[in-house]
């Protein structure tokens, strides 16, 4: 076990699979205490069920990270639990390439929807989740931006790509407000990462193309998304708010 987290506790949203899922298991190596939210409660247990493997503590808490009764309840769950907040991780997401696409081929009730779990879910986490970091004196506040947000794509999923823009825009906004409670906010912007979440879309077709796009020449493992997360969490990163890290192979780079 490492020590990166000690005493900490990490609010998780998405953390039943893919990424947040290898950041719960990560951050509970490195000593946090960890609430592991997911709309899919079978997924989250399954989460908590790794960690404790690795004989760390978490919670597994369900609900929708778009609907504010739900995340107001979640961090509640978590801080009746383990009595503080220090980490708030805001990394559920959907990429729905089916139903979300250009803006002239979205329907409008998708679009809210898409907007509703990669946007509005970070006001409601901040909302409820900055007044307990405010109370452990001070904090770290991950968003999951998308290199999505950073350059345009032809193949456009335009709600997803406002969505994960304006979360650069909030970041910087809560990084200002916040930086006198000690409470830090970056933003991590992923590139390609074999995850649950892209797995309807890889065909070997378009994850050959992908990689030949990708100076590194391969796709992300989320591992490799999770230990930047970390780096955010902890205090190895206590001058840096306001950030965006990029973490994708070199694509945006070229
Ligand atoms: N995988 C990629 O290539 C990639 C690239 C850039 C950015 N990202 C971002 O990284 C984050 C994690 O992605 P991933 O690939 O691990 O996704 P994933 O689909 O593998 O896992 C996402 C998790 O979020 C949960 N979730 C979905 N909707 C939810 C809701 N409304 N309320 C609560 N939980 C919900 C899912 O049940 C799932 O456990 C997302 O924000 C995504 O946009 C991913």
């Amino acid at each position: 076990m490492g020590e990166r987290l000690r005493g900490k506790v990490a609010f998780i949203t998405g953390a039943g699979m893919g990424i947040g899922r290898e950041a719960a298991v990560l951050f509970a190596q490195e000593g946090a205490r960890v609430v592991v939210a997911d709309i899919d409660g079978r997924a989250a247990t399954e989460t908590v069920a790794r960690v404790e493997a690795g004989r760390g503590e978490a919670l597994a808490v369900t609900g929708d990270v778009a609907i504010e009764a739900d995340v107001e309840r979640m961090i509640a769950e978590g801080t009746r639990r383990f009595d503080r907040l220090d980490v708030l991780y805001n990394n559920a997401g959907v990429l729905w390439k089916d139903r979300d696409r250009s803006v002239l081929e979205t329907d409008g009730p998708w679009w809210d929807r898409v907007i509703a779990i990669n946007l509005k879910s970070a006001f409601w986490v901040t909302k409820y989740g900055i007044p307990p970091l405010r109370r452990a004196g001070g904090g770290s506040i991950i968003m999951t931006g998308s290199v999505s947000a950073l350059v345009g794509f032809t193949r456009a999923q335009d709600a997803y790509t406002v969505a994960k823009g304006a979360l650069i825009s909030l970041t910087k906004s809560l990084a200002i407000q916040f930086a006198r409670d000690r409470i830090r906010c970056n933003i991590i912007h992923p590139g390609i990462v074999d995850t649950p979440l892209q797995a309807p879309y890889l065909t070997n077709d378009l994850r050959r193309e992908f990689q030949a796009g990708i100076p590194l020449g391969r796709i992300a493992h989320p591992r490799e998304i999770a230990t930047v997360a970390l780096f955010l969490a902890g205090d190895d990163s206590s001058f840096m708010t306001g950030a965006e890290l990029v973490v994708d192979g070199g694509f945006t780079a070229g």
